[in-house]
């Protein structure tokens, strides 16, 4: 694939363009860093959201992994910020307006509001079974400079990005 093609249309139809493109970026490459890479950019430039990145889980932290947008915040403890709240609820979190937010981390001044999506996958090391080894490896920031911006669909989109990309 040499570029992303960009779909008209609404937000469901942009998502359903763009994910069979995402999978076959995911098809031809292994590493995950690599897909989380590209899969952010395409994201960006689908949407053109203000910050799009993935935080890895590192011990108590999350820490900056590939994003497109400003720079930001290297590290998030467990349960701080929104990112940290997602990562200690293991679901998604939806802000409309972040400033009505306790505790929002402030990368940039500019983002209004924000999604943080979970990524599961499986643990390394010795697991009694796949099931318990399902675990949150990182989570899926996205900050928009216009409140409201996230709705229920990009919910649905992203969380089935995250699943299929780490899987
Ligand atoms: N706003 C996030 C911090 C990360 S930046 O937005 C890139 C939070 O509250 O967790």
């Amino acid at each position: 694939m040499e570029e992303i093609i960009l779909a008209k249309g609404t937000k469901e139809e942009k998502y359903e363009s763009l994910f069979p493109q995402l999978e076959a970026l995911w098809a031809g490459e292994d590493d995950l860093i690599a897909n989380m890479a590209n899969t952010v950019a395409a994201i960006k430039q689908v949407f053109d959201f203000h910050w799009v990145g993935f935080y890895f889980v590192k011990e108590s932290d999350l820490v900056l992994g590939p994003f497109q947008g400003p720079i930001a915040c290297t590290r998030i403890p467990f349960g701080k910020g929104v990112c940290g709240k997602a990562w200690e609820e293991g679901q998604t979190i939806l802000v409309p307006d972040v400033e009505l937010f306790p505790g929002h981390i402030a990368c940039s001044a500019l983002s209004r509001s924000e999604i943080v999506v979970p990524v599961f996958g499986l643990q390394t090391g010795f697991v009694e079974s796949l099931e318990s080894a399902a675990s949150i490896i990182a989570v899926l920031d996205i900050d928009s400079a216009i409140v409201n911006d996230f709705d229920l669909t990009d919910k649905r989109w992203l969380e089935k990005i995250c699943q299929k990309m780490a899987s």
